[in-house]
This record gives C-alpha cells, structure tokens and sequence, in this order.
C-alpha cells in the first residue's frame, strides 16, 4: 500500500527546528548597520541588493544605515528547485546604474559555496567600481569551495539548508520572520 506523503504547509510547521528569531535578526541587523555606517562615515554608497534571497534583508539593513544611499539590484540564481548548486551562479538581470567610481556593497543573504559572490563580485569589478565590498547576512563557513569572505557576516549557520527571512526553497518560505532548518522531507521539488 502506499503510504500518502506529508504535505507541507508553507509555514513554520515545515521547519525541524528555528535558528534565529525574529528579534535577534533584528538586532544583529542593527549592528550591522552600525558597523558599515562607521566604516563609510559619510560616503555616498550604492547598495546592490542580490535577488530574489536578499531582498527582505537589503529592505531591513537600508532603513537603518545612517548614509546617502543609492540602491540597486543583480539576480543570481544557482540553485533552481534543489537544495544543492546545481550550476554555476547565472548574472540574469543587469544593474540599472552606472557604479563607476561609486563606492560598492553588494548585500546578499548567504555565502556558501562562495561561487556566487565571487562571480558577482568579478562581474561588478569590470564596471571599475571606487570600492567593492561585500556584506552578507549568513556565513555557511563548512561549505566554501572558495577562499573568499564577507567584509560585514551576520551570523555564521551551520551546513544545513535553512529557509525564511528571504531565503527560500523553490520559492517558498521567504515571507517566514524567522530563519529556520527546512525538515527534510520538505526538501524535495517533487512536495511541492
Ligand atoms: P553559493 O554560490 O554556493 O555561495 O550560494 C549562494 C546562494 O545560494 C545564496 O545567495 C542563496 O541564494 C543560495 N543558498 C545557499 N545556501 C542556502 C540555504 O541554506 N538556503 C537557501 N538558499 C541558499
Ligand atoms: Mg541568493
């Protein structure tokens, strides 16, 4: 007989356990915030917010940075509907502002295998930016492929395919408020 699979529910029901709340995503946001406005002082910068995952972060950490901003935005995509890479990262939308000579942060929500922000970060680097730094909100340190680190980390997580908060499997989840470890049987394209 076969035995019906679980549905999942879209919401934190899906999650085997939290990693970080609400309240400490906000606070370390805060901070982050803190640390980049007294790295620039008062330097006009422009944020380029990657999507779809940084999205809800970029819109948390702008609001709070004490700079003349400008903002912009890149789609990188490297994992379709699996919770593994399964190419290399693809640059599909370009910037809608000149950064050169522009003081650059590129926000993204997590570096991983760190493919993606180095290609991101060659491909921004050929516009001549004045500067290019980076600032990511979590760090999956265990799975780097590539010697490359953040200027500004959030929290560093363990290995595990963690959703909400922007950070999505197969477009789910992102609206979540907290950032949570997907339960595995949800960890499949075929649930959904
Ligand atoms: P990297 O190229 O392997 O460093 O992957 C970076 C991108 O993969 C991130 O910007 C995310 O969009 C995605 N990613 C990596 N790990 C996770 C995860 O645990 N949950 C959701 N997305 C992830
Ligand atoms: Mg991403």
């Amino acid at each position: 007989m076969e035995i019906p699979q679980k549905k999942p529910s879209y919401g934190l029901e899906d999650l085997e356990s939290i990693l970080l709340t609400e309240a400490q995503i906000a606070n370390r946001v805060s901070e982050l915030a803190e640390e980049i406005s007294s790295h620039y002082g008062d330097t006009d910068i422009t944020i380029i917010c990657v999507l779809s995952g940084a999205l809800v972060f970029t819109s948390d950490l702008i609001r709070k940075l004490e700079l003349p901003t400008r903002l912009d935005c890149l789609r990188s995509d490297s994992y379709g509907d699996s919770t593994k890479s399964n190419h290399s990262p693809r640059i599909s939308s370009p910037l809608k502002t000149g950064i050169e000579n522009q003081h650059v942060l590129l926000v993204d929500d997590i570096l991983d295998t760190g493919n993606t922000l180095s290609e991101l970060m060659e491909h921004l680097a050929q516009s001549k930016p004045a500067s290019l730094r980076t600032c990511v909100l979590l760090d999956k340190k265990e799975r780097r492929q590539l010697e490359i680190q953040a200027d500004h980390v959030g929290f560093t997580v363990p290995d595990a395919f963690v959703v909400g908060y922007g950070l999505d499997f197969a477009e789910r989840y992102r609206t979540l408020p907290c950032i949570g470890v997907l339960k595995p049987e949800f960890q499949k394209a075929s649930c959904f």
